[in-house]
């Protein structure tokens, strides 16, 4: 089976292998792997002295998408198509960058009707983030107004973008790379603004009141100022930190506005918040083209040059991986 090891049992390697298949116990699931993709986390596990990854050698890859090839578990008999992601997957067990990937039960999400495994990938544990983060706001009452994304032109970002505005939703983008401008407009950006556009006044404890909410997957500063920009009532849920884990903020947003930090996490998340976040995307990806939130479709040999530009953040959209390709 070709896979894409990680080996930092010595000095740091990443190379395509030929080796055995993978053996499961009756608990677990064999999975043969159509698509794969390319995340940030993805990129951190892949480094040297790696701050997520919890073994030194390990298949990358800590989503994939296919179809059940073994289980003992009625409902996942032979052929049914099925997402994998979370846990340990990739990080602390062998990952979905191979042709075929076992996990536990609880890490396999059956697709329902209309998503196929090549659209499960292209949304991706990014796009799963990205719509957690839309139910988030949305559970919180109606959205009236302008919801700032921000790292729009990333995973996490583009899926959220696409979402929002396919549910009707005013999504402003914001980005670091000025080049993505008519691309995010086109998967439904209101407008698009610079990264150092989400806040103003800093010389004042809170900024204009401006946003209805946000989505945001860059932690940090970026974090800090959406807080002390947000409409009063408003809620930004927060997913990720390529910025920085640190938070550096004050009360006033919380005190003074009302306003929430809402975190989002679908790595850990129970299997019924899974089902109903693959439930929400069946209902809203009929009315979105995905196609061009694929920036590219690589093979397993091409993976550490994704990783690196998933590193430098200047991927736009999502990069795919087709495990049978050479
Ligand atoms: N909580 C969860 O369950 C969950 C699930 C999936 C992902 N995540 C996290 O979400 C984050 C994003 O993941 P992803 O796969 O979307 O990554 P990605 O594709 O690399 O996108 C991140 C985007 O952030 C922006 N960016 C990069 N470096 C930045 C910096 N120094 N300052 C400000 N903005 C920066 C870039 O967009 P622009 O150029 O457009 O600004 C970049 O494209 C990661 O931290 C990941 O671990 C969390």
């Amino acid at each position: 089976m070709r896979a894409f090891l990680i080996d930092e049992t010595d000095d740091l390697r990443c190379e395509v292998v030929d080796g055995a298949p993978p053996s499961r116990s009756s608990s677990e699931v064999l999975v043969a792997v159509t698509w794969s993709g390319v995340n940030f986390k993805d990129a951190m596990a892949a480094e040297a002295h790696s701050r997520v990854r919890r073994t030194p050698r390990l298949i990358g890859g800590v989503d994939a998408a296919g179809v059940v090839v073994a289980s003992d578990d009625p409902s996942l008999a032979p052929g049914t198509p099925v997402a994998v992601h979370g846990g340990g997957l990739g990080v602390s067990r062998d990952g979905g960058f191979a042709e075929q990937v076992v996990a536990p039960r609880e890490w396999i999400s059956v697709l329902p009707d209309g998503v196929s495994p090549h659209d499960a990938m292209v949304v991706g544990t990014a796009g799963l983030a990205a719509m957690a983060s839309v139910l988030a706001l949305e559970d919180r009452g109606p959205l009236d107004g302008e919801v700032l994304v921000t790292g729009a032109s990333g995973g996490v970002g583009s899926l959220a973008v696409t979402l929002l505005a396919a549910r009707g939703h005013r999504p402003v983008a914001s980005t670091g790379s000025p080049d993505a401008r008519d691309w995010l407009i086109a998967r439904g950006a209101t407008r698009v603004i610079g990264r150092e556009e989400i806040s103003d006044r800093p010389e004042r404890v809170l900024g204009t009141p401006r946003w209805a909410g946000a989505v945001d997957c860059v932690g940090g500063a970026t974090l800090a100022g959406v807080l002390r920009s947000l409409a009063y009532g408003a809620a930004v849920a927060a997913s990720g930190l390529v910025a920085g884990p640190e938070l550096s903020t004050t009360v006033y947003p919380f005190i003074t506005r009302g306003v929430a930090l809402v975190g989002v996490d679908v790595v850990e998340a129970p299997t019924a918040v899974r089902e109903r976040l693959w439930h929400e995307l069946a209902l809203t990806l009929p009315s979105v083209d995905i196609t061009p939130l694929i920036e590219r479709t690589i093979a397993l040999e091409e993976l550490p040059a994704a990783l690196d530009a998933v590193r430098k953040g200047i991927v736009r959209g999502r990069i795919l991986v087709d495990p049978a390709a050479h």
